[in-house]
Order: C-alpha cells, then structure tokens, then sequence
C-alpha cells in the first residue's frame, strides 16, 4: 500500500503519523507547497521509526508529484484551515482552487488512487473532485462523519461517565456546525440505547457539543484540529488497506440514496479495497430525514459557490 498526503500541515502529518504507527503501509508521500516542509516533516517522523516500531517509509516532496505515482490512496487536506470565529464554508473561495489543482495532479500520476477528501468545506470539496475528474464514484469519499462520530462518541462516553469502547453512535450530515446529524436515538452503551441512562435533555446537550466539536477546537487552539481529523483519516486508510468493509459514515456521493441527489453528503458507508463499496441506507425517522434534507439543501447552496 502505497498513501499519499497532500497538505503537510498539522492534519496532514498527523495522517501520516497514525498510518505509521499502525504499520500496514509501505510507503506515505508527504506533499507541500512550501518549501522543506514536507521533506522536513517526513524526516522528523521517520526519527521516530526506531522508537515507535514501524517499517513505513514515509518521504516527503515539495510540489513534485513524480514521487506520488501509483499510490493506492492519496488523502487532500491541503487549503487554509479556520480560524475562530469562522465557519468552514467561509473556505471555499480560496480552498476550491486548491482542491482542484491537487485532485489534478494525483490523477495524473496515480491514476488508479481512491482519493479522501479532507479539506473543508469537507463535502463541497469532495463534489468538487467528482465534478473535476472522471473517477469512478466509489472512489471519492470525503472524511467527515469518521470524525464527527469519533467526537460524537467522546461526547457519550463523557455524559455516560462510560468508557468509550462502550459506546457507539454515528452522525451524518454535512460536516458543518448546523449541517451535522448525530443520530441520538441509534446510540448504545453496549448495546443500551442511551436513552435508557439519559435524559433528552442530555442527550440533546451531546448532540448540540458534537455538532459544534471543530469550532470549540478552533477557539481552543485559535486553528482547526488535527489529531482526530488525522486518526479519522488513518482509520479509513486502513479500512482500504485491509478491504475491511467497515461502516463509516463519510461524505458520499448520493443518486437517489435518502431521496438525494447529486451531492455529497455524509452518510454510512462500507469502506474496503474498492473505496466505498456500499451505502447503507438506513431507517430514519420523520424528524431525522427532515433534517437530513435540511443539511443537504445546506450543503448544496454551498456546491451553488463553486
Ligand atoms: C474539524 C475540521 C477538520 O472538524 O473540519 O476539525
């Protein structure tokens, strides 16, 4: 398995830690525009080989995509991140291009890559990479419910005082403040729905934190996250890696799934060899579906930007 991460930013080096950290890949090109960066990035990880006990090679490239052929996957987090105070859709004028020209040039050299879409606005970004390249559908996915279900859970796990191997639950949705969709009523203590345990009150109080899970990190850290965005990415990777067919939730492309159409939106997915291998399609109640459709007509007002 060959990945490669455009973007040696914070998520992007994160993502190519945890690839190699959990060691099932050969090889993970790191690509920035800035010079040194990427290479410097790479060598630094690589230092870390010995100690952490893994074989990845892990190189590092500025602007060249030569180094990049045949990867099997390549993750985009390349753009500009938020800053506080801002929304992801306020990216999209300067991200749009950038997305772009880098789908572009991975193409060129990996013809064959399944691509993960990072960069925000997460959804818009990844209807941007269908629109600019002739791949087919199953292998464009945009990472966004992985992350969003992770905080989702973390923010079970703290209102349960539970473990968080004991807890489960997804959220799908567009990967925006308002456009999330964490799916209270399917969560579970193992197995327990978690109503059983809280009130709807805090149950409506976990899903409201989680909703706003990036822009509480943003203030935070006065920039957008990257550890779990990265862990997001390298778990999807390995999905891939090892045709796990593993649900995730993730921004997919829907024709005709939940009574949507042409655009992508995070929903669950199996993930394996071939990319997105199946959209599941699951019961939503009266209220979820309304506000499915309400974070959908959102997320298409954004794809009205491009
Ligand atoms: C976040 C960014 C990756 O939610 O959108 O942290």
């Amino acid at each position: 398995m060959k990945v490669t991460v455009v973007g040696a930013g914070a998520v992007g080096a994160s993502c190519a830690e945890y690839i190699a950290m959990k060691n099932f890949a050969a090889e993970v090109v790191l690509v920035d525009i800035k010079e040194g960066l990427a290479e410097g990035k790479a060598m630094d990880l690589m230092q870390t080989a010995s100690l952490n006990q893994f074989d990845t090679q892990i190189t590092g490239s500025t602007q060249d995509y030569r180094p990049t052929a045949g990867s099997d996957v390549a993750v985009i987090t390349s753009g500009i991140p938020r800053k506080p105070g801002m929304t992801r859709e306020e990216l999209i004028s300067t991200n749009a291009g950038i997305v772009k020209e880098v789908a572009q040039n991975l193409i060129q050299h990996s013809p064959e890559v399944t691509l993960i879409v990072v960069s925000n606005p997460m959804d818009t970004m990844t209807y941007l990479a269908h629109q600019a390249l002739d791949l087919p559908k199953n292998r464009i996915i945009g990472m966004g419910g992985a992350l969003d279900s992770a905080r989702f859970k973390y923010r079970l796990a703290e209102a349960l005082e539970a473990p968080i191997s004991d807890v489960d639950g997804m959220v799908i949705g567009g990967h925006s403040d308002t456009g999330m969709l964490p799916l209270t009523r399917l969560a579970t203590r193992n197995s327990v729905p978690v109503s059983h345990f809280l009130s709807p009150d805090r149950l409506q109080q976990v899903g409201e934190d989680t909703k706003v899970g990036g822009a509480t990190l943003t203030k935070l850290l006065g920039t957008s996250a990257w550890y779990a965005p990265g862990a997001a990415v390298s778990a999807m990777v390995h999905a891939i890696a090892n045709d796990s067919h593993k649900i995730f939730p993730c921004s997919c492309l829907l024709e005709g799934q939940y009574g949507l159409n042409d655009l992508c939106i995070g929903v669950p997915a199996k993930i394996g060899a071939q990319g997105i291998e199946e959209i599941v399609e699951i019961d939503l109640n009266d209220e979820e579906q309304a506000k499915l459709q309400e974070s959908a007509a959102a997320v298409q007002k954004t794809n009205g930007l491009l």
